[in-house]
């Protein structure tokens, strides 16, 4: 046996139990004639406690950091305590010990504050991942997984797999693609998401699926994008949207309490996707701090349902605002004290390329009830007012405004709304906040292939009021420039994502169920008959044979577990997860195979 107990587990109720244990070496001290060794393994650290009868042998075997040591003996109390750790109220007085195996010197410590930089991290991810903080995060997805199951299980769900050598499912992403040796020339695609299967196993009558599932897309990487990534993914029959969002707010709250032990009792709020884009410039809005966006000039095609307020601004001769379609504003509590040197840092700021802005304007809305301005020369201080009131601004605010194109400003100002939330502390980590946003517009417009493309995907329904709009209408445009007027501008999707903290955890829709309405919606995108039998003649088909309706969603399990443990990088809450180029530095792939592999495949490698 190389164990008794683990290295988390003696208390000071075993001190004088014979024991084994077995472990890694954390460190060696040697204080005098004896040695003290900490012994790690996953369930935590024992001191051990070599005595000078024990030299000899040491000196014949040193230890060193990371070895595999397995010892017996004694527990003991200790006298000098560590009440920081579990097991800090005892020690082992080692009467014999083998060295299992050697280990080289590892290239970083393994320690939790010395980590040897990303890329040497990720090179040696088996050692990382020997480090606690990586181990905390894993145990958290451990237990977010087991939370997700225990609930969709005690919901009737039922985990089903499905294939992973398939045929394109296109989520917007390009897929990764496999050469089939026995079909020479043919290639299957990874699913970039179950969603076809998870449809079709509605129309075999399973009810509540799920599946905890790897998906495959190969699209450009970001902090929380994985070229192959974890997805939570559900559907369910014979349901409303409002279903769904009961359901699934519900496996949100009980992870929550499994896993935090938080009790999230708040209403679960919920706006529209036209209300987030008019408030936060953005549609998976951070709603943990209350800065909500001014709309002070828009063109107003962009947001039919909303009031021009450009008479707050117009009329001044001031070009930098008449000569633009969008002028935005927010306001910053606390820092109307701001300096020239703050204030230039901030136009800095907006101005860097990924920003995109000119300038910014700001107005200092001082504790005295006077306003100071970079356009005091524009405008009046009544002026000043009237547009910090719009801004919602108090005494003691700052006004931040940018002024450009509709979508870059709204980004822009989306952007410096979170950049200045950071900066102030406004996102704390352990405070959560979820949202639902609904009513995304079915369609967006390419303008490079003009054409629409689906927002979601091309499976997701329109709103029942909204399907005679896309039966009726032909989806041509004939003038680029003008497609925010035609009529599929307006046609807004049963669709809703779920977001936590300012992250899209989760999206999912009401499908189309109807092969006539599925046949609409593929023409409208482009696809002609023939096509759509190419592509999607399995799904089509299977609509005639009795198809339920039918919708679902799937979470970003990473993602979700990230957020819960405090980061918005998924990366380190995958065990091996590629870096920004889509590589894994461990194994070194991707990476070129034998000529025998492409002989086989009878495929000749030509590259352009
Ligand atoms: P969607 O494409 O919105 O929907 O994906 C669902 C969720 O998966 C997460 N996600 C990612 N996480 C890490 N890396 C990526 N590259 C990545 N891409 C997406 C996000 C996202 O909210 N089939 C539909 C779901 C449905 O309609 O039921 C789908 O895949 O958190």
């Amino acid at each position: 046996m190389y164990r008794s107990h683990t290295c988390g587990e003696l208390r000071i109720a075993d001190v004088n139990k014979e024991i084994s244990l077995s472990g890694w070496v954390q460190t060696v001290r040697k204080f005098g004639s004896i040695t003290f060794v900490d012994l790690r393994d996953r369930f935590g650290i024992t001191q051990l406690l070599f005595a000078e009868n024990l030299n000899a042998l040491l000196d014949a075997n040193p230890l060193g950091r990371e070895f595999v040591l397995q010892v017996k003996g004694k527990v003991n109390e200790r006298s000098n305590k560590n009440l920081h750790i579990a097991t800090g109220e005892i020690e082992i007085l080692v009467a014999e010990f083998t060295i299992l195996n050697k280990s080289a010197v590892p290239p970083f410590t393994i320690q939790d504050d010395t980590d040897g930089g990303d890329e040497l991290r990720m090179k040696y991810r088996f050692l990382d991942l020997r480090r606690n903080m990586v181990k905390k995060n894993l145990e958290l997805r451990y237990a977010v997984g087991r939370s997700t199951r225990n609930y969709l299980h005690e919901m009737d769900f039922m985990d089903i797999e499905t294939p992973f050598l398939i045929k394109s499912t296109p989520e917007g992403a390009r897929d990764f693609v496999v050469p089939s040796r026995m079909n020479p020339g043919q290639f299957y695609a990874l699913p970039q998401s179950p969603q076809t299967f998870k449809q079709l196993l509605m129309v075999s009558g399973y009810d509540r699926y799920y599946q905890i599932v790897k998906c495959f897309r190969d699209e450009d990487l970001r902090a929380d994008r994985q070229p192959e990534f974890t997805q939570i993914d559900c559907e369910m029959s014979f349901v409303e949207q409002e279903d769904i969002l009961n359901m699934f707010e519900g496996l949100v709250k009980r992870i929550f309490k499994d896993v935090k032990n938080i009790d999230y009792t708040d209403v679960v709020e919920r706006i529209t996707w036209e209300e987030a884009m008019w408030n936060f410039g953005n549609d998976k809005p951070d709603i943990r701090f209350d800065v909500k966006i001014a709309n002070l000039k828009f063109p107003l095609h962009t947001f039919p349902t909303k009031q021009s307020q450009s008479t707050l601004i117009d009329g001044v001769s001031f070009g930098v605002f008449d000569d633009v379609e969008t002028v935005l504003a927010i306001a910053v509590p606390g820092c109307s004290e701001y300096t020239r040197k703050q204030t230039d840092e901030l136009t800095e700021w907006v101005k860097r390329p990924q920003i995109g802005m000119k300038g910014l304007v700001f107005i200092k809305c001082n504790a005295d009830g006077t306003f100071k301005s970079s356009v005091d020369k524009f405008y009046s201080p009544e002026k000043l007012k009237a547009i910090a009131n719009a801004a919602n601004a108090k005494a003691g605010d700052l006004v931040l405004i940018l002024a450009g194109a509709e979508e870059k400003t709204r980004k822009a100002t989306s952007d410096l709304r979170m950049y200045m939330a950071d900066k102030l502390g406004m996102r704390k980590n352990d405070e959560f906040k979820l949202l639902w946003v609904l009513d995304f517009p079915l369609f967006e417009y390419a303008e490079d292939d003009n054409r629409w493309v689906a927002r979601h995907h091309p499976f997701t329904s329109p709103k029942p009021d909204h399907i005679e709009v896309m039966i009726n209408n032909n989806p041509v445009i004939e003038n680029a420039a003008e497609y925010l007027k035609h009529p599929y501008a307006g046609i807004k999707a049963n669709a809703y994502d779920m977001v936590l903290n300012g992250n899209e955890i989760g999206g999912g829709s009401i499908r189309i169920f109807q092969r006539a309405l599925q046949e609409k919606m593929f023409a409208a995108l482009g696809m002609n008959a023939e096509e759509q039998q190419h592509k999607f003649g399995f799904l089509l088909g299977a609509f005639e044979y009795g198809a339920p309706p039918h919708g679902g969603l799937a979470f970003g399990f990473d993602r979700l577990c990230a957020i819960l443990g405090g980061s918005e990088s998924i990366r380190d809450f995958i065990a091996f997860p590629k870096n920004n180029s889509g590589r894994d530095v461990m194994l070194d792939a991707p990476s070129t195979i034998d000529a025998k592999q492409f002989d086989e495949l009878q495929i000749k490698l030509d590259l352009k």
